[in-house]
């Protein structure tokens, strides 16, 4: 008997919970030589970046098999679908000329998406900053936070009639961690420190975001944040007070802004610009949910003696703080621990913090990389987490809907196309068919979605 057989069936959520899959554009469409160049584009030309050595240029050709990929959607029985929009394929050059022909593409996946009932999600950023902009200094000027609130909106203008709920951005916690500080993603930049106007000016970007939408109309706006419980390695002062840093960096850096209108203590002074104060004032635009990705705990201690290597990332030795294996669970393909009460405990935790001042959750991510068709470690991972999810509605948080990362296998950055994310597997052994398999996964969501809808 299948492992998926003998499950209890899940708890019921309620009537109208958002049920959906996520994506991203530079991560599935592929057709590179159709929009202008992205920082994704000039990262993976370099060699020894991309751990296989692969690029997103055709992907999972999304871009013309978009057709197929919305019937895998709606035969799931999802509600929603969140994409990314690529910016450089609507704007090529980053500001200025619009391209019809990317437009169009958005144009076509959408009324596909609701002709097959289901409620299209753009998310306006997953990270893909037009080189022309980047090349000019990107996220590490104002700029570009301007520029964003003009693309975003071209891109309502287009589809806000259809799409009714947006995403602003994707992750800026990662962007600029891993793509300005460390320089393990796009745009490889290696700032440390020096990231913190790139935080900055992806918050304002978010805000201008949010009030160009509210201009075009658009009534139900959110962003897609990381977040995950910061556990220290010991009780000891210093990995106390490196855990405590850490969660600052993941769980406030982002947040606090948005939520409360004000960064964490000592941070404000850190930030670009004349007036950050005013500037807190556009981040704080009121959003009518936060969205969350969740992934993984992580165990922190006071920094190490050397460089460390961690989840495929190697990092200096001048970070206040060092992320620890997590020991005692079982692992994804990715080596990331699979802890699902640690989900319980973030989103309560977020409660705690926020208290009224927390907008209704939308759950934006959270999935696993597993290799193999009949993935019941997937299913497994699922199952537990959305358990999780449950407990913590059940203490009183306020959770609207759950996007599981993801549709299909894809680009998955640095890794290029090593770990597998999809309920739907993409066979990139032949380029030429790319053909979709749905996983045991895919069925097992199917069924748990029909019995939640007796
Ligand atoms: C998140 C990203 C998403 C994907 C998953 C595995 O950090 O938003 O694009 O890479 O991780």
């Amino acid at each position: 008997m299948a492992a998926s057989d003998a499950r209890e069936p899940l708890p019921q959520f309620p009537r109208e919970f958002l049920w959906g899959v996520s994506t991203s554009a530079h991560q599935i469409e592929g057709a590179a030589g159709l929009r202008g160049p992205s920082v994704w584009d000039a990262f993976t030309a370099v060699p020894g970046r991309v751990k296989d050595g692969t690029t997103a240029d055709v992907a999972c050709d999304h871009y013309h098999r978009y057709r197929e990929d919305v019937a895998l959607i709606a035969e799931l029985g999802v509600d929603a679908y969140r994409f990314s929009v690529s910016w450089p394929r609507v704007l090529p050059g980053g500001s200025g000329e619009v391209s019809a022909a990317g437009l169009d593409f958005y144009d076509r996946l959408v009324d596909e998406l609701c002709a097959a009932g289901v409620r299209p999600v753009p998310t306006l950023f997953h990270w893909d900053t037009p080189l022309a902009l980047a090349d000019r200094g990107g996220w590490r000027l104002r700029d570009t936070a301007e520029r964003f609130a003009e693309y975003a909106a071209v891109v309502a203008a287009r589809i806000g009639d259809r799409a009714q709920k947006w995403i602003t951005l994707n992750e800026p916690a990662e962007h600029t961690l891993l793509g300005h500080a460390l320089g393990q993603h796009a745009p490889g930049e290696h700032l440390l420190f020096d990231a913190l106007p790139v935080a900055h000016h992806q918050l304002l970007a978010h805000g201008l975001a949010v009030r160009a939408l509210r201009a075009a109309g658009v009534t139900d706006i959110g962003i897609a944040n990381s977040h995950g419980p910061t556990w220290p390695a010991s009780s000891s002062a210093a990995d106390t007070e490196a855990a405590d840093f850490y969660d600052l960096l993941l769980n406030r850096l982002f947040a606090d802004p948005i939520v409360l209108g004000r960064y964490p203590e000592g941070i404000a002074e850190l930030m670009p610009g004349d007036d950050v104060e005013a500037d807190l004032k556009v981040i704080a635009e009121p959003v009518d949910w936060y969205g969350i990705n969740f992934y993984q705990p992580t165990k922190v201690g006071a920094p190490l003696p050397t460089a460390t290597e961690f989840s495929g990332l190697t990092l200096p030795q001048e970070l206040p703080f060092s992320p620890r294996e997590l020991d005692d669970y079982p692992r994804t393909d990715f080596g990331w621990p699979v802890v699902p009460e640690a989900f319980t405990e973030l989103l309560t935790g977020l409660g705690d913090r926020y208290g009224d001042r927390l907008p209704p959750l939308v759950i934006t991510e959270n999935g696993c990389s597993y290799e193999g068709i009949d993935d019941q470690r997937r299913i497994d991972y699922l199952d537990g987490h959305l358990r999780a999810l449950h407990r913590a509605m059940e203490a009183g948080i306020d959770v609207r809907g759950y996007f599981v990362w993801s549709l299909l296998d894809n680009f998955e950055w640095a890794e290029g196309y090593r770990q597998r994310f999809g309920l739907v597997h993409v066979d990139f052994a032949d380029p030429a068919a790319l053909t979709r398999t749905p996983k045991a996964s895919y069925a097992w969501l199917r069924e748990a979605l029909r019995a939640q809808r007796p």
